[in-house]
């Protein structure tokens, strides 16, 4: 069974982590003495309770807490882009409770092993605080350790949703938390549980689908994968609430079109659609929410105390920490002071700023002394803070060192992304009955913007924050995919734009779609194919007897007018590094199984 092999792979992991760990976990605290790159902050008092692993976490935390001075409090608050901090010593100074690598954040060179020690250097800054409290490093790994060359990357989430499959998706959450966990990373900005209506919006391929009982339990178990497994990963249900629901040019940011926008729904409607995913995955143990930029009722979503703290803290009985998206406070239209106290009293938790943290610290210490933030609001989020630092056994286990770095891009976790990806293949159109194809078909001709580009198959967030359009990464392309299937006798011609001299071959196979983006950038108010592909997929068409057209996007696009000319068209979203996975459904090997996560037009 697929999850049984998933999760055996991630019982080597955990047996390795016990053999290695175990001992010292019986003693409650690490000191370093492994690694040569981590010198691991020894801790100062051993006899304080909260480094005690025995005791309680909510008791833990209460000691730690009345062990916390004012300063120390408030440095909890800020999540900082990691370029943006002045000095190392700053982290220690302030006691900076986050730092995150937004897309594209990555250290030089950019290898698994650079980004070990880059967050290994930021987290010994942290416990080298008079407290010894970790920070705690969130990326957006949304697709895979996807920041992160060498990492398995799963198809997005729209392709996800597509594969309908609960167990599938809670094992590509396991080994993402693993992948994580071997880079020195325990908090991902992920699972996207927005429930998106109109496939303009540049962040559906982020999106299980528009079908909110199908983002719950998908979403749910994405969750439960990533934070459950050995690996101690916290997850980021995103972006509460309403995103998605944006009418079109509405956004407050002049270069995008619904991304940031305005929700066109009332209150009925996010609590029937856009709610349901987001308690499911609390009652499943969310550690942290994040709010989306966007507006409601003439609010931002981060100035609401209604969402913020009666309904997600108070109705939903949220545990975990909230925490605003880039910038997202700047979006009160206030003075700097004044959005700080607006959100933090609506119920902001830590603050992604991302850069300046010296004047957020000082807004918020002169917001604590005049009473504008209660000192009482300010426990509450420390303590929600540390409850999942605590979670995610951060002041328990000594961080990754090299050594670990042992499964990431492994050929076992390829297997369940390739798994992954012939789940997400969703046929539109086969009136020549062109599927399965043969592996003995005598002559393939195959051409397209997104036949031989693994950036094009892997779309946004994949180590840039926009894009790598091309072969720049290690991966397996459509074209590699289907020269390792066919056999030895099979002809195949490959032309970027279709010019084939003088054919007919038996299939001609056209690999097009979309070329990456994020977020508003790909805000796109029709989204179709260029002039470009469709005069490709037209030279395939008369180079060939049958035509099979492959479309790679991160969401459906209008083809309607072209359907009719063509035999075959299968969707395969943005499926990531592992193409093998659409080759073995076309030649046969696995059944078509996916279908539509969202309409297409
Ligand atoms: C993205 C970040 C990115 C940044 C670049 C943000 O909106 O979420 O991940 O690095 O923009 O300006
Ligand atoms: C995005 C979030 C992301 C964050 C950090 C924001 O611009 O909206 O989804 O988690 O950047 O990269």
């Amino acid at each position: 069974m697929k999850f049984r092999t998933c999760f055996q792979s991630i019982l080597t992991v955990l047996i390795f982590f016990s053999l290695v760990f175990g001992g010292g976990l019986l003693f409650g605290f690490y000191k370093n003495g492994r690694d040569d790159d981590y010198s691991f902050a020894e801790y100062k008092n051993k006899d304080w309770a909260y480094l005690n692993v025995s005791i309680p976490v909510e008791q833990r935390v209460d000691d730690l807490l009345s062990r916390m001075t004012l300063q120390e409090k408030i440095g909890q608050l800020a999540l900082v882009e990691k370029n943006s901090i002045l000095k190392l010593s700053d982290i220690t100074t302030y006691g900076i409770g986050g730092v995150l690598s937004g897309g594209g954040g990555k250290p030089k060179p950019n290898t698994p092993q650079a980004w070990l020690t880059m967050v290994n250097t930021f987290q010994n800054a942290a416990r080298n605080s008079r407290l010894a409290i970790p920070l705690i490093y969130g990326v957006d790994a949304i697709h895979g350790n996807a920041n992160v060359p060498g990492a398995t990357i799963f198809p997005h989430n729209i392709g996800l949703g597509a594969t309908h499959d609960a167990d599938v998706i809670r094992c590509i959450g396991e080994i993402t938390a693993t992948e994580m966990a071997e880079t020195g990373i325990y908090w991902n900005f992920s699972p996207n549980l927005d429930v998106p209506q109109d496939t303009r919006w540049g962040r559906i391929y982020e999106t299980f689908g528009s079908d909110s009982t199908v983002v719950s339990t998908l979403g749910t178990a994405y969750l439960e994968g990533l934070q459950s497994g050995d690996s101690h990963v916290i997850g980021t249900i995103k972006h509460y609430i309403g995103t998605g629901t944006m009418g079109w040019e509405t956004s407050s940011n002049p270069d995008f079109s619904l991304d940031q926008g305005v929700t066109v729904v009332d209150e009925a409607t996010l609590r029937a659609i856009h709610l349901p995913p987001f308690a499911a995955a609390i009652r499943a143990g969310a550690m942290s929410v994040m709010v989306g930029h966007i507006r409601w009722n003439d609010v931002e979503l981060v100035a609401s105390h209604y969402w913020l703290t009666d309904v997600l803290k108070k109705e939903l009985n949220f545990q975990g920490f909230v925490v605003s998206d880039w910038g997202g406070i700047d979006e009160i239209s206030g003075s700097a002071y004044n959005n700080v106290v607006t959100a933090v009293n609506a119920g902001i938790d830590m603050i992604m700023l991302p850069y300046d943290y010296q004047s957020f610290i000082q807004n918020i210490q002169n917001a604590v002394i005049s009473g504008d933030i209660k000192q009482e609001r300010l426990d509450d989020a420390v303590r929600r803070i540390l409850r999942a630092k605590f979670s995610a056994q951060l002041f328990d286990t000594i961080p990754s060192n090299s050594n670990d770095i042992k499964t990431l891009g492994s050929a076992e976790h390829k297997l369940v992304a390739r798994e992954a990806v012939r789940k997400s293949l969703v046929l539109l159109q086969d009136t020549a009955h062109v599927i399965p194809l043969s592996k003995t078909t005598p002559h393939i001709v195959i051409a397209g913007s997104a036949a031989d580009n693994i950036g094009r198959q892997s779309g946004g967030w994949t180590v840039e924050w926009q894009d790598i359009d091309g072969n720049e990464l290690p991966g397996t392309t459509v074209l590699n995919a289907l020269r390792e299937a066919v056999s030895k006798e099979t002809v195949i011609e490959y032309s970027l734009n279709g010019y084939f001299s003088n054919t007919r071959a038996d299939i001609g196979i056209a690999v097009v779609g979309e070329s990456p983006y994020a977020e508003g950038w790909g805000d796109n108010a029709h989204p179709s194919l260029t002039t470009e592909d469709l005069e490709t997929i037209a030279r395939v068409k008369s180079a060939s007897k049958k035509l099979l057209v492959i479309i790679i996007s991160g969401r459906p696009l209008d083809i309607s007018s072209s359907l009719l000319s063509w035999d075959a068209v299968l969707a395969a979203w943005l499926p990531g590094t592992e193409a093998s996975g659409i080759t073995d459904v076309l030649f046969g090997d696995y059944p078509l199984t996916g279908t539509l996560p969202i309409a297409w037009p």
